[in-house]
């Protein structure tokens, strides 16, 4: 199996103009917007698709949540060689739908929407990073960067919030043909498209309490300041932080999650660890500081910004 990775999330949402302002704010670019919907790139033209909750096109929720959530999430493949044989693969366990486009779309055993379709990204222009370190100069009489604004790259991972967990990582790996690149035994499993380097595509985790359904979306970014730059400028446009900035052990990158009106969280990431297939999946504790080395809890606040520093 040859998956690529995350191409497509379709969200069904209750305020479609409060949607609208997160992903500009969140640095995304608009592709179309009407009354009745809306579509964002990141860099790599990974898109989120953006309808209302009542919307008959969308794909059913799971647990029959009506409010904002994620309704279905495409991943990408190499060819219809892939397409054909995932589709006898889940033919073969329940109901799977090939559209006029012959992009498959079934469901997870939870009820978790996804499609498969011949990759269509686009090989992002990657930044260059330059940093400074005694005996290694990398940026000689040049200032460094600061950014207003964040610009992701790509959609590197969805995860979501299971109370059936050892089934479901089954379905992805037995199934799918996904790769296990960590685990929390019994709590959480990081799986990753075949194809994909990204550490993980998906996570799955158990939070106990039977809890079932989308838990955030994530996106890879070019920089630390480009993260710290982004943060601050959706804590300005009033978007709370869900938590972050912070680091996480498990994957190394740096993070700032902040609550989505779409449903969820959406999270900024970088300097996440790129694997392939020489990579030691690890067991780890499910433990606070194998969560985050460090974090705020709340984002930088207002309070912390520094407008609001200089004018006490
Ligand atoms: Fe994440």
């Amino acid at each position: 199996m040859h998956h690529t990775g995350i191409e497509k999330v379709i969200y069904g949402v209750e305020d479609l103009d409060g949607a609208k302002k997160f992903w500009r704010d969140f640095g995304l670019t608009s592709v179309s917007e009407d009354n009745s919907h809306a579509v964002f790139a990141a860099q790599n033209n990974a898109t989120i698709e953006i309808y209302p909750t009542d919307d008959p096109t969308l794909p059913p929720p799971v647990a029959t949540n009506t409010k904002s959530t994620v309704r279905e999430v495409t991943f990408g493949v190499r060819s219809t060689d892939d397409l054909t044989t995932l589709k006898a693969n889940l033919s073969a366990l329940g109901e799977v739908v090939e559209d006029k486009d012959g992009v498959i779309h079934a469901a997870d055993p939870l009820g978790f929407g996804f499609a498969f379709r011949v990759a269509q990204c686009e090989p992002i222009k990657p930044p260059s990073v330059e940093t400074n370190v005694p005996g290694n100069i990398k940026r000689l009489n040049q200032r460094g960067q600061k950014f207003d604004q964040a610009s992701p790259l790509i959609m590197s991972h969805i995860v979501y919030m299971t109370d059936d967990l050892e089934t479901q990582k089954d379905f992805y790996v037995d199934v799918l043909g996904f790769k296990l690149t960590d685990s929390y035994p019994g709590r959480g499993y990081f799986v990753r498209c075949a194809d994909a380097n990204n550490h993980h595509n998906v996570f799955l985790l158990d939070p106990g309490q039977g809890k079932r359904g989308f838990h955030h979306l994530a996106f890879e970014l070019g920089s630390i300041h480009e993260l710290f730059g982004g943060g601050n400028n959706m804590t300005r446009n009033g978007w709370e932080t869900m938590i972050g900035p912070g680091r996480h052990p498990v994957s190394s990158c740096y993070f700032w999650y902040f609550k989505n009106p779409c449903g969820g969280a959406a999270e900024y990431d970088f300097d996440s660890d790129v694997v392939d297939d020489n990579w030691q999946p690890q067991e780890w504790d499910s433990t606070p500081e194998n969560f985050a080395e460090w974090s705020l809890g709340e984002g930088m606040g207002a309070s912390l910004l520094p407008d609001a520093i200089q004018e006490g």
